[in-house]
């Protein structure tokens, strides 16, 4: 193996390049592209990689870069943010309530916003898919650390319909605008319940790069079903998370590392249809961050 890469004047490259000799800039950027040109200078040369090869990855990344979403929490690196942001909590001493897990590339702002107070309404309907397809239905409480109801919370949901897909992102372009995704005002004794039709297991999209990537992997591109959730309340830290069914085949084998302990739920049948009693627990906010969502850059209708 050649051994150039941590020569004084391989170093003395990446620093010019990445802007260290220069007064100007943004510095926290500088360091991060410093180490990151030095890695790949390392993976280079550990596994010789040809200028074929570097040149036709990145083409690889260009034509795949609208499924960038897509790719990362198929390689993991979703899912490792949640791992990083789990030991910064456990650092802080901050533990408890729901898992968090991956948000996905698929949610999309500004879904209608519906009252799901119980005293009010026992009618929350997320759906507008077909009565052929199985009812899911889905209930419990918003609850603190203490086990208190959590007032005026907001439940963002999203997942997809029968045939594995999500609406605004459905090549079959089936799907009325926001199908399958709502916000549920929540009433003050947290409860929650809504009912929708049972989505079917997520596959990336055939033919596209994430698949191409993970088939090169020797993997497959398959998710759980699943339902994502963002829980938003006054005082509360704003939690990202979702359940995957206990019961679906590729429960502990999902392709983009959604599923935890805790946020597998098997579906209650006993009444004929998928019922899911689920509580979601918050942790209190300590900060102004804690009540945000993240900056990602999100789909709008
Ligand atoms: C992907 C799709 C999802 O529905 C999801 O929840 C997570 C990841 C994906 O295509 O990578
Ligand atoms: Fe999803």
């Amino acid at each position: 193996m050649t051994n150039i890469s941590k020569t004084p004047e391989v170093q003395a490259l990446f620093d010019r390049a990445a802007g260290i000799d220069q007064s100007g800039g943004n510095p926290r950027l500088k360091a991060i592209v410093r180490d990151l040109l030095g890695a790949l200078g390392e993976i280079v040369e550990k596994h010789d990689i040809t200028e074929s090869e570097f040149w036709n990855a990145l083409k690889f990344m260009q034509d795949g870069a609208g499924e960038f979403g897509l790719i990362v929490p198929g390689i993991g690196i979703e899912h490792f943010l949640d791992l990083h942001m789990d030991a910064k909590d456990a650092e802080a001493g901050i533990a408890g309530g729901t898992p968090r897990t991956i948000e996905g590339p698929l949610y999309v702002a500004g879904a209608p916003l519906v009252d799901g107070d119980l005293s009010r309404t026992n009618d929350v309907n997320l759906t507008t898919d077909p009565d052929d397809a199985e009812t899911l239905t889905m209930a419990g409480r918003i609850i603190g650390p203490d086990g208190e109801p959590v007032k005026d919370a907001v439940l963002h949901v999203w997942h997809a319909n029968s045939k594995g897909f999500y609406s605004h992102f459905d090549p079959t372009g089936a799907q009325s605008e926001f199908n399958n995704r709502r916000r549920i005002k929540i009433g003050p004794d947290g409860r929650y319940a809504f009912r929708s039709k049972m989505p079917r297991g997520y596959s990336c999209p055939p033919g596209g790069a994430t698949e191409k990537l993970m088939h090169a992997l020797g993997r497959h591109g398959d998710r759980p079903a699943h339902v994502h959730f963002f829980v938003e309340a006054p005082g509360y830290r704003t939690l990202t998370t979702q359940i995957n069914f206990g019961d679906d085949p590729h429960a502990h084998d999902d392709f983009a590392f959604g599923t935890r302990e805790g946020l597998l739920p098997v579906p209650d049948r006993s009444g004929g249809n998928p019922h899911i009693e689920f509580d979601f627990q918050l942790q209190r906010a300590r900060t102004g961050i804690d009540l945000a969502f993240s900056e990602r850059p999100r789909a709008e209708a």
